[in-house]
């Protein structure tokens, strides 16, 4: 993970640090701290927002120097907006927005003053909650390959901070509020790390590895083989990784958490985890390659979803299951034409090398419906460029069976910001995936890239599990930047996964 940074606690008595962000509702209204240090510095505050004509709109910033007798060096206003308008993901985005204010300063410690008066959803310890895990994701970065340290201009040197402090009436109420929403950044953290990861150091081998750091927080660890992946019949997924020098694994993870009936079916999350892509056989172009180490990203989905859930210790029984695998091109490698049996016994003609993903997918999806018998299947993969076309970068690519469940999830992207649109699973589109030499091919022409890739996973999920699959090509790798996301590999779908189960798998016992 980036380097050490912390988001702590104290009460508004204590006394604020030399670069200090505090909050300010439209109209300027400010709460009782702020007031007190207006009042104090002869009414800096108010002269500087008159001077700089800010009205405390959401998410506007000035900054005020060395203000009067208050012993703080920066002083960082931030607008609130409208009383009580803002939700709960647009507190995660102010905090997103402070923290960046506040690193381009150089400062290690920082307080941030939540003293706000409103009469919207949120208490003033929730806000400051929601507004730590927003820094917490806003100061992620990837620089563990930098060898040159601070002092020089190197792009190393711009994370100076270490320490936010939040200021507010009840400090241990708000870490308690914190406590699930750091669970869950951590998470995101934990996916982005592996997908930045370059895959001379991520391999299949060590990509499954990685999800054994999720043991020490409940969750139970199991990793396939080959050869225990050959006695279950897994040539699609398997012939993928034959290519490469380094074997493919299969990476469960069990987390029971639901309380009361340990025998509630679960909800099993599964990713595809090709460590790169290279087209294998069918060799991709040159140009832009080095971006087919984030082709796991569906799999960092999944493995952060997993550490957030156990982390949170979400009440729910949650299955995630990751098929690591690399596609290279060698002697060994599987040739367009080739055809392999599937774990479900269909037999598949492999015409394009690079229509790995899905082959991954259709074994372990096959494995997950037959060992935990699921109540829902969701599926996270990038898997097409077709993806890309149609949606861009801000827009990741939802498919689902069942409605029930496509709403839930849309409404839970609407919740966490990250976004879906629905996509069609069609008849005429699984009918292209008919081969004249097999049960079913791995291409479908042309036309409608990502929906035929969808009708061809379909053919890999049971009659009567829910199931949906997320194309995340998007969104997972150099997607849209924004105030809670610096990062290559942004940790796509942990908060929505995330959500999805707090709203709709956890309350109750269904
Ligand atoms: N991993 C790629 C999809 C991808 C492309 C993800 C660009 C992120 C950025 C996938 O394995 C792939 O190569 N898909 C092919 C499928 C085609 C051969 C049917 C594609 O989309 O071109
Ligand atoms: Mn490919
Ligand atoms: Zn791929």
């Amino acid at each position: 993970m980036s380097d050490r940074f912390e988001v702590t606690f104290a009460p508004l008595s204590a006394d604020p640090e030399t670069v200090t962000a505090l909050l300010a509702g439209e109209g300027l209204e400010l709460g009782s701290k702020a007031r007190e240090l207006d009042s104090k510095s002869a009414g800096s505050v108010s002269k500087a927002a008159a001077a700089a004509d800010f009205k405390g709109k959401y998410k506007t910033t000035i900054e005020i120097l060395a203000p009067a007798k208050l012993g703080i060096d920066r002083l960082i206003v931030a607008g609130l907006g409208k009383d009580g308008a803002l939700s709960a993901q647009q507190y995660v985005d102010l905090g997103g927005a402070i923290l960046g204010a506040i690193q381009n300063r150089k400062t290690s410690t920082a307080s941030l003053i939540v003293d706000v008066e409103t009469s919207g959803d949120h208490s003033a310890e929730q806000i400051a909650a929601l507004i730590g895990q927003g820094a917490l994701l806003r100061h992620y970065n990837f620089k563990k390959y930098f060898t040159k340290k601070s002092g020089d201009d190197s792009a190393a040197d711009k994370d100076g901070i270490k320490k936010l402090i939040v200021h507010v009436a009840h400090p241990d109420k708000a870490k308690a509020a914190f406590h699930p929403l750091k669970a869950v950044a951590n998470g995101v953290n934990f996916a982005r790390d592996l997908v930045n990861e370059p895959a001379n150091v991520l391999g299949p081998v060590e990509l499954a590895e990685k999800t054994k750091a999720l043991e020490k927080l409940g969750v139970e660890v199991e990793i396939l083989d080959v050869k225990a992946m050959e006695k279950l019949g897994m040539g699609s997924l398997l012939c993928v990784g034959q290519g490469s020098a380094r074997p493919s694994r299969l990476a469960v993870m069990v987390w029971n958490g639901a309380k009361g009936s340990k025998k509630q079916k679960p909800v099993c999350f599964v990713g595809k985890g090709v460590v790169f892509d290279t087209g294998g056989i069918s060799i991709k172009g040159a140009a832009g390659m080095e971006d087919m180490k984030g082709d796991m990203g569906g799999a960092a989905a999944v493995i952060g979803t997993m550490y957030a859930l156990a982390e949170r210790k979400a009440n729910v029984n949650a299955v995630g299951l990751v098929g690591c695998v690399e596609n290279m091109p060698s002697g060994n490698a599987v040739r367009p034409g080739d055809i392999v049996k599937s774990m479900s016994g269909q037999t598949i003609e492999v015409i394009n090398t690079d229509a790995e993903g899905r082959l991954v997918l259709a074994d372990v999806l096959w494995y997950a419906q037959e060992t935990y018998k699921p109540k829902l299947v969701i599926d996270l993969a990038t898997l097409t460029g077709a993806i890309m076309i149609a949606l861009g970068k801000e827009y990741a690519g939802l498919f689902a069976s069942d409605d029930k469940l496509a709403d839930e999830l849309l409404s839970a992207s609407r919740s966490t910001g990250e976004k879906l649109w629905r996509m069609p699973l069609d008849k005429a589109f699984d009918k292209m995936m008919d081969s004249k030499n097999a049960d079913v091919k791995n291409t479908g022409g042309r036309w409608g890239g990502a929906a035929t890739a969808a009708a061809f996973l379909q053919r890999f999920v049971q009659k009567d599990v829910p199931w949906s699959h997320i194309d995340l090509a998007g969104t997972a790798m150099d997607g849209a930047r924004n105030d809670i996301n610096q990062s290559w590999g942004a940790g796509w779908g942990v908060r929505l996964l995330d959500r999805f189960v707090a709203d709709h798998y956890e309350k109750s016992e269904k």
